[in-house]
């Protein structure tokens, strides 16, 4: 038997970093390290980072001091750690991380985590530095081990009633604010095959419901089976076909990718949940030309009709960058008038951060950081009630939830409507991982609560 090591993994960024710390825990799992919650019980940290706001960056760092103190904490006890940072800070900064941070071991870019039990062996046996941040030909996901089916050695690991699947990965597109294109480099989709494989050991281990990532999903355009490309509305009939997936999902789309055939499987496909996320980030046209997004706010309402006349109840979700540089308070107030006409569900809405390397960066006309934090205040404000009123609008009917973890009271579970809302509700622990219906009684803000349905 191999003796037993413990990894600590911390994921930030969005929903692909979260499924890549995944792959790797459970990839370090069959090179013998269980998961830990516990830094301090760590023979192996791995910080997972995201490189899209320069305040993700700083977290990134700051982290590393705990690290480095943790680190040293063991060393005096007798024991060695090593420090893995991976990510999109990984990718854009590499070897300066090293010099920032000399506790961190091994820099790992998001393209070569096939690698990293060779990498950490590596640094282990030279007691050197590595940084490995090239885009490599070989296709990471072929060479990581298959997902796991028996139940894990740590909470990212273990059966989970909803599972994110990337299926798509990098961007072509070069917003002119965003770093994703230089951290995860060219656009690439997976074959059907291997997805319509990873899906059946996911279903295996008891997920019902799976959201398929991809920075730009809807231009997801895999190999399929016949050899033909594949559209993401193919794909997602075809996986809506394994006996046992009861929900699909897809996330980040692109305004521009939101193709025919992907508009009808909202109309047609049972197992497509009602809810899209379509990131729309201004409601000026000029700042949208600016940001390189190639279409105009009447685009998008255009598209969201046409969205909404194939499935009237599709709740919308979008992102919003307020203070990109040159937007004035008439950009501005034009985004509010596009965010009232969107009507969102949900949103997530930021300021603009300068990044190094993209090209608004260097833009001259900044916006003060007062003028988008009053920005950001004002939107906000408007999402939130936006979000409420959706909300509120769900009370008194009855929603299928899929249960997916204990709520904090003893006797309530937490589960998700087909609009991605979180419901709460009184439930016996046997009901994680199925689809119950729930008559909604009180919603608030970020959840609903309701009691299931006498059957
Ligand atoms: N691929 C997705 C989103 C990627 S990043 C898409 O194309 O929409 C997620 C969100 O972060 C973006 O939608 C955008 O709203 C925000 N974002 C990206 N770069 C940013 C920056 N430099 N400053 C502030 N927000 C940013
Ligand atoms: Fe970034 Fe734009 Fe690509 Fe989205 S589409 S990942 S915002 S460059
Ligand atoms: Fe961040 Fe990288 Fe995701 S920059 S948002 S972790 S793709």
């Amino acid at each position: 038997m191999p003796v037993t090591k413990k990894v600590f993994v911390k994921t930030f960024g969005c929903q692909m970093n979260v499924y890549d710390s995944e792959r790797m825990s459970e990839q370090l799992a069959s090179h013998g390290y269980s998961e830990t919650q516990e830094i301090e019980a760590a023979d192996l940290v791995v910080l997972n980072t995201c490189h899209i706001r320069e305040k993700a960056v700083e977290k990134v760092y700051s982290d590393l001091g705990k690290v480095r103190d943790v680190k040293a904490g063991r060393l005096a006890r007798g024991l060695s750690t090593q420090v893995v940072v991976a990510g999109c800070v990984a990718q854009a900064e590499g070897a300066e991380i090293s010099a920032r941070a000399p506790v961190v071991d091994v820099v790992i870019g998001s393209q070569s985590y096939h690698r990293l039990p060779e990498l950490l062996a590596k640094s282990r046996n030279d007691g050197g530095r590595i940084v490995e941040t090239r885009f490599p030909d070989e296709e990471k996901f072929a060479l990581l081990p298959d997902r796991r089916i028996e139940a894990g050695t740590g909470p990212r690991t273990s059966a989970a009633a909803s599972a994110f699947l990337t299926v798509q990965e990098g961007c072509d597109k070069f917003c002119t604010f965003c770093v994703v294109p230089y951290t995860r480099g060219a656009e690439y989709s997976r074959s059907v095959a291997e997805l319509v494989a990873e899906t059946e050991r996911l279903v295996a281990r008891g997920t019902r419901e799976i959201t398929l990532l991809g920075q730009n999903v809807n231009g997801y355009h895999g190999e399929g089976p016949d050899g033909a490309v594949w559209s993401l509305a193919r794909l997602i009939r075809r996986l809506a076909e394994i006996e046992g997936v009861e929900r699909l999902r897809y996330m980040t789309s692109h305004p521009r990718d939101m193709a025919d055939d992907l508009i009808a499987a909202h109309r047609d496909e049972r197992k497509l949940m009602p809810f899209l996320h379509l990131p729309v980030q201004s409601g000026s046209d000029r700042i949208l030309a600016a940001m390189n997004r190639k279409h105009t706010a009447q685009d998008y309402l255009t598209l969201l009709d046409r969205i909404r006349a194939a499935r009237p109840d599709i709740a919308v979700s979008t992102d919003i960058i307020v203070g990109f540089p040159g937007e004035t308070d008439k950009d501005f107030a034009a985004t509010l008038d596009l965010v009232r006409g969107i009507d969102c569900a949900q949103a997530y809405s930021f300021k603009y951060s300068p990044r190094p390397g993209t090209p608004a960066a260097k833009l001259e006309a900044q916006v003060p950081e007062s003028v988008k934090a009053a920005r950001l205040t004002e939107l906000q404000a408007l999402l939130d009630s936006q979000q409420t009123r959706f909300n509120a609008s769900c009370v008194g009917r009855t929603l299928p939830v899929l249960f997916e973890r204990k709520g904090r009271h003893e006797g309530q579970l937490v589960g998700r409507s087909p609009y991605l809302q979180l419901v709460h509700a009184e439930a016996r622990s046997e009901l994680l991982g199925r689809i119950i219906p729930v008559e909604i009684a009180a919603a608030g803000q970020n959840s609903l609560a309701g009691v299931i349905s006498a059957a």
